[in-house]
């Protein structure tokens, strides 16, 4: 505050020669997203759901003011018995990730050409795809909370840390990394969370397997719309796209809840249990890895675009190649088990369970 310069212009003009602001933004990239910026107000009516019409977390859940709530109350307490530790750990690793949605959407709005060109249609996006989002974290948690088994406290410790904790994902600020990224995790999102909810469903506790579903169904809408922007820049950029598939591919698309941790414990150890509990059960395990992989190759064909540069020609090589070098690495990993055990849940269900 002290050596502000006095002629603001002057300095506004240096600043500008020597800060590397420009070099950040990727010219070429902007222009895509300005073109496509225009294309995008069906889309958007297409994947967005009609806010006044959409369900919304009160809706799935006991209402406080019912003179039903003590009874629907004891159901959810009960069922929540009859869920295994596994299955638990899962859901409850689940709901953490949801609820870094902050982490998330600044990740998306700082890309290149969401924000940078002013009030556009990509910010409309974001916007509304948070706005979706944020139900997620919010239905799961207060489900959490009710369920009688699940220690809260810890639960938003861990969830403190993985907000401050941040993540770097490898994307950067560009666009067409965001939407690779987006896309594969929107998917791996919904693949986590409709076996959830098939789980769940199997357990005998149908109020959570709808929960879950539709959560899962919002995750598909999502990865429609991140994977339908990808599409249209592999049709104006092809070779920027495939060079940028091919690096998110080479450094392997890094899970949001990565550095997972549990209070006083080291960052990432909890990501490690979490993901052995869910391997066990099979809610997410390399196969799906491997399976969203493929999807996306096909989705945007990427055995058939022509006309790539040496570069983009050498990155589909690549990227073709890819799976199964990892199949073959899936194949030698022993199935884990899910043995460690978290703060995150209570001593009801551990004697219930354990
Ligand atoms: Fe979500
Ligand atoms: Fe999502």
């Amino acid at each position: 505050m002290k050596n502000l310069p006095s002629d603001r212009r002057n300095f506004e003009d240096e600043a500008l020669k020597n800060t590397d602001i420009c070099s950040m933004l990727d010219p070429f990239k902007l222009e895509v997203m300005r073109q496509l910026d225009a294309e995008l107000p069906p889309l958007l009516e297409k994947f967005l759901s009609d806010i006044d019409d959409n369900w919304q977390p009160s809706g799935l859940l006991p209402e406080s003011s019912s003179e039903r709530f003590v009874q629907d109350l004891k159901e959810i307490q009960e069922l929540a018995l009859d869920m295994s530790y596994e299955l638990w750990i899962t859901l409850i690793g689940d709901t953490i990730t949801e609820e870094a949605l902050p982490t998330y959407e600044a990740w998306v709005i700082n890309a290149e050409g969401i924000d940078q060109l002013g009030k556009n249609n990509w910010s409309k996006w974001v916007r509304g795809w948070s706005a979706e989002e944020n139900r997620h974290g919010d239905v799961l948690n207060r489900y959490l909370y009710l369920s009688g088994v699940v220690n809260m406290v810890e639960v938003e410790i861990t969830t403190q840390h993985l907000i401050n904790d941040g993540f770097d994902t490898g994307m950067g600020h560009d666009p067409y990394k965001n939407f690779i990224y987006t896309s594969f995790q929107e998917l791996a999102t919904n693949v986590s969370h409709r076996r959830t909810a098939t789980l769940a469903k199997k357990a005998g506790n149908h109020s959570l397997a709808k929960i879950c579903g539709l959560v899962a169904a919002d995750e598909m809408r999502h990865y429609n719309a991140y994977s339908s922007f990808m599409d249209l820049i592999f049709g104006m950029d092809p070779n920027g796209a495939m060079t940028s598939f091919n690096d998110m591919m080479r450094r392997g698309i890094t899970m949001p809840a990565h550095l997972l941790r549990e209070s006083r414990m080291p960052q990432g150890e909890a990501f490690t249990h979490f993901s052995e509990c869910a391997q066990a059960i099979g809610v997410y395990t390399a196969y799906d890895y491997i399976d969203i992989y493929n999807r996306l190759l096909k989705v945007w064909q990427i055995d058939a675009i022509t006309g790539l540069n040496d570069e983009a020609e050498r990155a589909r090589d690549q990227l073709m190649k890819r799976p199964k070098l990892i199949e073959q690495l899936a194949q030698r990993t022993e199935k884990p088990s899910c043995e460690h055990d978290f703060k995150w849940v209570n001593s009801r269900l551990k004697r219930n369970q354990r």
